[in-house]
């Protein structure tokens, strides 16, 4: 797998590199943070709750400090100079939210060299949210497509990179489902798996497009792995009696084909971060666990219905008063 050690490390006082993450409180995205804040990234780890924000930050900077003090005297991670954090509300499921905190990025920074766009949920039941989108669309997809163009001007300015965080689960999506449609059927057990995976196909849809759109800045997006101990599973574990049983089913996979929290930021950090990686090369791929390239779906690779979900996205954006 990747080694995240060999990235380029930074000095903040002599070359400010700066990144914002969404969902940096969650399982990959602390370790994404973590790694970047190894790295001397200036972070604005945008979130919800500014407790639960702070508290991770806290959590964050004390676990960068012991990694540094175990590790071997010879490497580079030994002399790292550390960035910073901070934090931006953000609540995905609402689009003025995403307004404000783009607005507030654009006011403490002059570029923005990374977007990780890494906060998602999975399979929850079905909701509508404030702006009238299906909720896993919304959080995952369209709040990430507004705050993605609100900062791209900024990016520009920057090393140029959006990563987006899709996932394996995008290949339930067996035939192109325009985005109007809702799948607000019965059961939920088997049409939140379709919510999800549109949002997800989506989500790669909107980065060929924003790649092929932006030839100078680097888009990709990525399947991390199959992490099982991260919250995403927690709305079925969750659940009365029948909890037991999803949490079993998960652990179990977990055993046979997943990987740890850690091991599931090493895909991100290297789109992030890598120089091995180009816009001019390699711009709109999908990538996978460990930072491996891949093929997403047959679907999700068609430019034509890639378009189509671009332009709904961009109307439907239009017509609740966001210009993109
Ligand atoms: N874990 C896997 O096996 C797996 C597999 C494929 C793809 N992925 C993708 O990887 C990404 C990270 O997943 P994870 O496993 O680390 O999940 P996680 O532990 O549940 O973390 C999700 C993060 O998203 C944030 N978030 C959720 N709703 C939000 C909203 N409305 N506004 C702002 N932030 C919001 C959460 O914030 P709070 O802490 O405040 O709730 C949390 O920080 C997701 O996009 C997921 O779909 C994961």
């Amino acid at each position: 797998m990747f080694d995240p050690d060999t990235l380029p490390y930074y000095d903040p006082a002599k070359e400010r590199k700066v990144a914002v993450i969404t969902g940096g409180t969650g399982g990959i995205g602390y370790y994404t943070s973590l790694h970047m804040y190894l790295h001397g990234y200036v972070i604005y780890m945008c979130g919800m709750n500014s407790h639960r924000v702070n508290k991770v930050i806290q959590e964050i900077v004390k676990e960068a400090e012991t990694r540094v003090i175990m590790s071997p005297k010879d490497t580079l991670l030994r002399n790292a100079i550390f960035g910073s954090l901070r934090y931006i509300h953000l609540d995905l499921r609402d689009l003025n939210c995403v307004e404000r905190a783009a607005a507030k990025i654009e006011k403490l920074e002059e570029k923005v060299d990374v977007l990780i766009n890494n906060a998602g949920i999975m399979a929850v039941p079905y909701e509508e949210t404030k702006d009238g989108f299906e909720v896993q669309l919304q959080t995952n997809y369209i709040s990430h497509f507004l705050l993605t163009m609100r900062l791209l001007p900024l990016l520009k300015k920057g090393d140029s990179r959006v990563i987006s965080l899709s996932s394996i689960g995008h290949n339930l999506e067996f035939t192109y489902w325009k985005l109007s449609q809702s799948f607000k059927f019965p059961p939920n057990l088997i049409f939140t798996w379709f919510r999800y995976a549109m949002s997800k196909t989506a989500l790669i849809q909107g980065t060929k497009m924003l790649a092929i759109k932006n030839p100078d800045v680097l888009c990709l997006s990525l399947h991390p792995g199959l992490v099982m101990n991260t919250n995403l599973f927690s709305y079925w574990t969750r659940l009365p009696i029948i909890g037991i049983f999803f949490w079993l089913l998960f652990q179990l996979i977990g055993f046979f084909f997943g990987v740890s929290n850690e091991q599931g930021a090493i895909g991100t950090l290297r789109c992030a971060l890598s120089r091995d990686i180009s816009a001019e090369n390699d711009n709109g791929k999908y990538y996978t666990t460990g930072g491996v390239e891949s093929k997403s779906s047959s679907v999700a690779n068609n430019l034509d219905d890639a378009a189509s979900s671009w332009i709904w996205t961009v109307h439907e954006l239009k017509k609740r008063g966001f210009e993109v």
